[in-house]
């Protein structure tokens, strides 16, 4: 099938990174410090999140510990208006400018916690993908559930909900199941180990990437 989105990204040349992971896996820990590692090469590198920091991002947050919980329908279509603001306003301008984007989440997270509240992720995908350039590589940093508790209640993080440890198995469900579908450019980390391990194996899924760029390969 032809891609529908318009021709935002030439002869792969740009260089877009995404971390994903269940909550407490460590993905955020390892953004920093592959952006960190990249600046510290002389490479032009910009770190952003999902949600981010502008007024949708700000009104998921808000959504998020609001008493009126919103349908999983409303969530979808709030992460997508903020990506499209993300898409456009930063996204694509540091890749037009040949920067390396390295995002902590992207529309993979909505597949997979929208997903976890019902709704189809290929039906998500889909959605986000008349809009959304795809990463080059995406990061999935893995571990189970019960560790990621255990590592967010050590930072002193009160859990909101009881039901959150099988609302996370469903959310890592369908991340482990995307990679068995072939999710173009994902590739799974055990995000159990040291995080210089973790960053030893980021760094060279990324170097790879950097030197195909640079016609290397
Ligand atoms: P998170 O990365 O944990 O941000 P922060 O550490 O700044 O709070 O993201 C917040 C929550 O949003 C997280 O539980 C996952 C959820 N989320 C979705 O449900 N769908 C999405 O599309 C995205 C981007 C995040």
């Amino acid at each position: 099938m032809n891609d529908p989105r318009p021709s935002i990204l030439h002869q792969n040349r740009e260089t877009f990174v995404a971390f994903e992971g269940i909550d407490g896996s460590g993905k955020t820990t390892q953004a920093h410090m592959l952006t960190d590692y990249l600046a510290s090469r002389g490479i032009e590198v910009v770190l952003t999140c999902e949600p981010t920091n502008g007024p949708i991002g700000q009104a998921i947050r808000q959504a998020a510990v609001s008493p009126n919980p919103i349908s999983p329908q409303e969530e979808t279509e709030l992460f997508i208006r903020d990506r499209a603001d993300h898409v456009q306003n930063l996204i694509l301008p540091a890749l037009r400018l040949k920067q390396v984007v390295i995002t902590d989440r992207y529309y993979l997270s909505t597949m997979a916690y929208q997903g976890a509240r019902g709704l189809d992720p290929e039906t998500i995908r889909r959605q986000n993908e008349l809009f959304a350039p795809s990463p080059n590589l995406t990061l999935l940093i893995d571990i189970p559930p019960a560790i990621a508790l255990q590592r967010i209640q050590a930072r002193g993080r009160h859990l909101e909900k009881f039901e959150m440890f099988d609302f996370l198995v469903r959310v890592r469900e369908i991340y482990l199941t995307q990679v068995t579908l072939g999710f173009p450019g994902l590739v799974l980390i055990d995000g159990r180990q040291e995080p210089a391990a973790v960053h030893h194996h980021v760094t060279n899924l990324v170097e790879r990437l950097l030197d195909r760029r640079d016609g290397h390969d």
